[in-house]
């Protein structure tokens, strides 16, 4: 893979007109994006179109998890418009669904969430009748990756920080998502678990996420363009 192909730049921005004057001031050196909750509902899906008809690469972070039947719909409505990569939580059933959903496209690829990373041990725990101390997060991280790998995914969002240890896991070939990426000295916003792209593919990533170090650049092509840089010295 080029270094390239292994940047995604995060469309976290609130409205579709301000997502394609950035995407217009990126221009070809970008050739993925990820659109999300906050633009899906307000015309993200057509931009997912338009991008997928303009040849860029179009990841979906939907965060599926319902059951079954629901979730396998879902993911075949995804694949009519040609979308890339798409998310779904790490539950057995919701990733079975998900892959039978993909059937044998061999563009979309499904990417398992294991813990998002604003959980912390007591909130998990909560969620199991545990306390926070009986609470092994990379340890269920890890199980959570290996059963979605098992289970026919074909990737995994994780940070930077984790991506070494789910690499020795799951081996070369599953994709590894890493977002909370930060250039050497740049403003750390609410991620708490940031790596330099350097590091991040160092660590086994296969393509970094990265949003308001480009989004909120007041140059982002120069932005997206050092941190490109950065990915192709690597
Ligand atoms: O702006 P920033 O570079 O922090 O954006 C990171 C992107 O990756 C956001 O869209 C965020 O929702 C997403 N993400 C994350 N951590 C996860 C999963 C997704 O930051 N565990």
């Amino acid at each position: 893979m080029k270094p390239d192909d292994r940047l995604i730049v995060a469309l976290d921005l609130p409205s579709v007109e301000d997502a394609e004057s950035l995407i217009t001031t990126l221009g070809p050196a970008v050739v993925s994006y990820k659109i999300g909750y906050q633009l899906a509902p307000l015309g993200g899906f057509e931009l997912a179109r338009l991008l997928k008809g303009a040849g860029k690469n179009v990841f979906l972070d939907l965060k599926y998890h319902d059951i079954g039947a629901t979730v396998e719909k879902g993911v075949q409505s995804v694949r009519q418009f040609g979308a890339n990569l798409l998310t779904v939580h790490s539950t057995p059933t919701v990733v079975r669904a998900a892959v039978a959903g993909r059937g044998d496209d061999a563009t979309l690829k499904i990417l398992a969430v294991t813990v998002l990373t604003d959980q912390s041990p007591a909130d998990v725990a909560r969620g199991f009748n545990l306390s926070a101390d009986e609470i092994d997060l990379p340890k269920i991280v890890l199980d959570r990756a290996r059963m979605a790998i098992d289970e026919g995914a074909d990737g995994v969002v994780a940070s930077a920080m984790e991506a070494a240890a789910l690499r020795d896991a799951l081996g070369p070939a599953p994709l590894i998502v890493t977002p909370g990426v930060r250039p050497a000295g740049a403003d750390i916003g609410d991620q708490k678990r940031v790596a330099t792209p350097a590091d991040a593919l160092r660590a086994g990533a296969s393509h970094l996420v990265v949003g308001r170090p480009i989004t909120a650049a007041s140059d982002p092509a120069a932005a997206a363009g050092a941190i490109l840089g950065e990915m192709r010295d690597e």
